[in-house]
Formats: structure tokens, C-alpha cells, sequence
């Protein structure tokens, strides 16, 4: 197995942009597969921190990134993004980032549809990223969408932009909005075609000679799989598939290419935006989490909702992307609790349950079953070896292994690139 798909296993944020960019020197291609500029990964190398959206988190390394078909794509994010990460001096052109021709657009209209939403759902709402996103998507399989290769044939759009306005118009006058500006939307996609167009191929072609040339493909999945628009916490998720499986169909090469699937694991949970969350904890607990955590969204700033591990979850998470082996991020959050508490199960209306149920009301009323564990004395911080680390912090690390049926591969215990423990090598796998 040469290839390696990195997924998140929870809400997402669980630490998959610095485990990407850790394990982008060993690859010689990194891939998107799906989500947008949802996605807010942070990087940090020595005193520089990245933080990126929507190019893969190779890119800071160097190392090719490609955006596959699979991600829905806002030029001017893009733009933006590509400009903000040169001024850091990362170098960013078309031998080094490839964008899939066949990848839809996310336009303003898709932003206005998902806020005029978001606002009329009131304590309804999902807590979107507000980037239009799910309008998106729809749009996609709605067969409507403006994709980067239309951006080279802009004049001869007439039939495609009439079927998506009609759409969009009527949407909008239901929200007592005017219609969609046609002519200033034509030229605002004139004038960024260039710019994107410059990236733009067949990516499927680009990663075939890629993979007979025998190169290690990694393939970066955004969100996780509790936010999955199937697997997660429907309808509190988003737009996209987010398992593994994703990365074949939203890049262009077959499954059997996908290898080593790395799930990224906090060392406990946490959540931005609406939907259930079992082990949230709104005491002070779940406020030092926060804190020692820094968990603040990337994208939109928010507060993360923070809460205990949470073994069912996970467990269940790894057995529906078939994840070979888990990064455990954020150890070092845990450092000096005197106790910590692993969710094993559920209690609901009497019963104990050993999955999470599909249904938004039983999801809802679920009562997490804690195990209580010791916490360590000392500290995992910047450990970089397992010989550095205290041993109930290595008991801690068994017990999730052990609840959640999947081996250890990797542990992160700082945001900082070099403080990852390397357990199992999931590109010699
Ligand atoms: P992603 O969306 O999965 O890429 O994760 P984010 O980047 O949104 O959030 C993870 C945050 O935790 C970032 O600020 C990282 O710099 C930071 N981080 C990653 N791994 C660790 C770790 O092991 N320990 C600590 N303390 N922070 C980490
Ligand atoms: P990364 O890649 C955490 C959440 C939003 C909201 C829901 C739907 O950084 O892990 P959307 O804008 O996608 O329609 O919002 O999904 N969400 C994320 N939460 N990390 C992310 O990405 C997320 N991307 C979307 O907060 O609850
Ligand atoms: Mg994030």
C-alpha cells in the first residue's frame, strides 16, 4: 500500500491539516477530494502558522496539490487564498497546483441562498460556515451547476445560466429577494477565468501518470465523518460525503487506489455549530478543554463546542470509512486532569446501546456510559517519542485503541509539525 487517505473520525478539526502536512514530505502528490472553503486546517512550522481552506495542506511543503472534482469551488476564495499563502512565501503555480476542470462553482448566489436560510431557520438553524456550500452541492446534482470548464466558454453558457437562474430567482423571491444579476455575475466570472483557468486540467489524467509513475498519493479529506451528508448527524451535517470511499469518486482514480486509511482522532470531542453532541460538557471541564484547546474556529471564528472522548462515535466512525489506522491529536490537551472520562456506550429510554441510532430525536436523548481513567502526572507536551510519554498518558492511548477497534498510527502533542509520534508508518503499511 504506497497511498494513504487521511479522514477526520469526528466533527471535524480533529488536527487533519498539520497530519497532512507532517506526512506531505513522503508524498509526492496530495489531493482534495471534497468540501470547499468550509475547511479551515492550520498549520504550524517553526514561528510561521498556515492557514488554508481550500488548497491542500502539501502545498506548503511543496509538494503537488491537487483539487479534485470532488470539492466545490469559489474562485475568489481561491484567489484570495493563493495570494494570502504567496505573501508568506509559499510557492504556488500550475507545476505545482493542479484544480480539476470538471470541479463545480460556488457563486455568490450560493452564498446569499445558504445565509437568507440559515436566518429564516432561526433556533433551526444548522450553523453553516455561511459559504454556500450546501446550495452548491445542490446545485451540482441538481445538473445546474458552472463549472471551471465553463469558465472557458463563458459566451456559450446562455442554456446552463438560464436553468440556474430560474432556479435561483425563484428561491430568492420566496425570500423576498431580487432576482440574480446575470450581466454582473458574467463579468465578475470573466474577469477571475484566468486566474483559475491557468490551474485547470483533467486531474484524473494528471494522478493517472502520477500513480504508473509509482508515486505516493495522499489524499486530504475536510469535515469528518459524523459530519457526513449520509454517516453523520443528519440533517446537522454537510453537503458532501466525507468517508474515505469519497476519495476515489471526488478525485478520479478507483477505490483500489485510496491504501492506508488514516483517521484523524482528538483526544477528546469537539463540535462547531448546531446538532447532538453526547458528550458535551458545559461546565468548567468543558470550558478548560476549550481554553487549553484553543478550540476556536479557523473559518468563522466560533467557539467549538468541547466534551469528553467519545469510544462509540469513534468506533463507529473508523468501521464506516474503514480506517486502518488513527492519528491521536491533542494529547497533550489532557495534561493535567486529575481524572478523565471515555464514553462506552448509551443509555436510551432504558436500554443500552452499543451504536449511535439514525434518528434526530433518539440522537438527541442519548446518555453517554463514562469510564473514568486516572490522568497523568507530567506532561505529553512536544513529546516526540513514546518513550517520552507519562504512563497513564500511554494507558489512556491503549484504552481508546482498545474501545475503538482500530491501532494507533500516529500521535500529535502539539500544533507544532515535529511533535508527532510515529507508531506505525502508514505509507509502509
Ligand atoms: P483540521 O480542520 O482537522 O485540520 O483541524 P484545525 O486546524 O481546524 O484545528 C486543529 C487545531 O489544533 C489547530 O489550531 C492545530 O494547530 C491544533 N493542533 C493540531 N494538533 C495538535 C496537537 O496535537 N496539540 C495541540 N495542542 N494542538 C494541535
Ligand atoms: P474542517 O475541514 C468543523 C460544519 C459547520 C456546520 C456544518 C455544515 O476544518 O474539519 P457547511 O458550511 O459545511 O454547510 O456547514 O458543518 N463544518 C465544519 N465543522 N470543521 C470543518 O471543516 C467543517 N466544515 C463544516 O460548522 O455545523
Ligand atoms: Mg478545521
Amino acid at each position: 500500500m504506497a497511498n494513504v487517505t487521511v479522514i477526520g473520525a469526528q466533527w471535524g478539526d480533529e488536527g487533519k491539516g498539520k497530519i497532512v502536512d507532517w506526512l506531505a514530505s513522503r508524498a509526492d502528490a496530495v489531493v482534495r477530494f471534497q468540501g470547499g472553503h468550509n475547511a479551515g486546517h492550520t498549520l504550524v512550522v517553526g514561528d510561521q502558522t498556515y492557514k488554508l481552506s481550500l488548497l491542500p495542506s502539501g502545498i506548503v511543503t511543496g509538494t503537488l496539490s491537487i483539487i479534485g472534482n470532488g470539492v466545490v469551488l469559489d474562485p475568489w476564495a481561491l484567489k484570495a487564498e493563493v495570494e494570502k499563502l504567496s505573501g508568506q512565501g509559499v510557492k504556488i503555480n500550475p507545476d505545482n497546483f493542479a484544480l480539476a476542470d470538471n470541479c463545480p462553482l460556488i457563486l455568490p448566489l450560493h452564498r446569499d441562498l445558504d445565509g437568507l436560510r440559515e436566518s429564516a431557520a432561526g433556533a433551526g438553524k444548522i450553523g453553516t460556515t455561511g459559504r454556500g456550500i450546501g446550495p452548491a452541492y445542490e446545485d451540482k446534482v441538481g445538473r445546474r451547476a458552472i463549472r471551471v470548464c465553463d469558465l472557458a466558454h463563458l459566451d456559450a453558457l446562455d442554456a446552463q445560466f438560464d436553468r440556474l437562474c430560474a432556479h435561483h430567482d425563484a428561491l430568492r423571491a420566496g425570500f423576498g429577494q431580487k432576482p440574480v444579476d446575470r450581466e454582473a455575475l458574467l463579468a465578475d466570472l470573466r474577469e477571475i477565468a484566468p486566474f483559475v483557468l491557468q490551474f485547470a486540467q483533467p486531474v484524473w489524467k494528471r494522478l493517472q501518470t502520477v500513480r504508473k509513475a509509482g508515486a505516493r498519493i495522499l489524499f486530504e479529506g475536510a469535515q469528518g465523518v459524523l459530519l457526513d451528508v449520509d454517516h453523520g448527524t443528519y440533517p446537522f451535517v454537510t453537503s458532501s460525503n466525507t468517508v474515505s470511499g469519497t476519495a476515489a469518486s471526488g478525485s478520479g482514480l478507483g477505490p483500489s487506489a485510496t491504501g492506508f486509511v488514516l483517521g484523524i482522532v482528538k483526544a477528546y470531542t469537539t463540535r462547531v455549530g448546531s446538532g447532538p453532541f453526547p458528550t458535551e460538557l458545559s461546565d468548567e471541564v468543558g470550558q478548560r478543554l476549550g481554553e487549553r484547546g484553543h478550540e476556536f474556529g479557523t473559518v468563522t471564528g466560533r467557539k467549538r463546542r468541547c466534551g469528553w472522548f467519545d469510544a462509540v462515535l469513534t468506533r463507529q466512525s473508523c468501521a464506516i470509512s474503514g480506517v486502518t489506522g488513527i492519528a491521536l491529536t491533542k494529547l497533550d490537551v489532557l495534561d493535567g486532569f486529575d481524572k478523565v472520562k471515555i464514553c462506552t456506550g448509551y443509555r436510551l429510554r432504558g436500554k443500552v446501546l452499543d451504536y449511535y441510532p439514525a434518528h434526530a430525536a433518539d440522537q438527541a436523548e442519548v446518555e453517554p456510559i463514562y469510564e473514568e481513567m486516572d490522568g497523568w502526572h507530567g506532561t505529553t507536551a512536544g513529546a516526540r517519542s513514546w518513550a517520552d510519554l507519562p504512563a497513564q498518558a500511554i494507558k489512556y492511548i491503549q484504552r481508546v485503541q482498545e474501545l475503538i477497534e482500530t491501532p494507533v498510527a500516529l500521535v500529535s502533542t502539539s500544533p507544532e509539525r515535529e511533535d508527532t509520534i510515529l507508531v506505525r508508518d502508514p505509507f509502509l503499511d
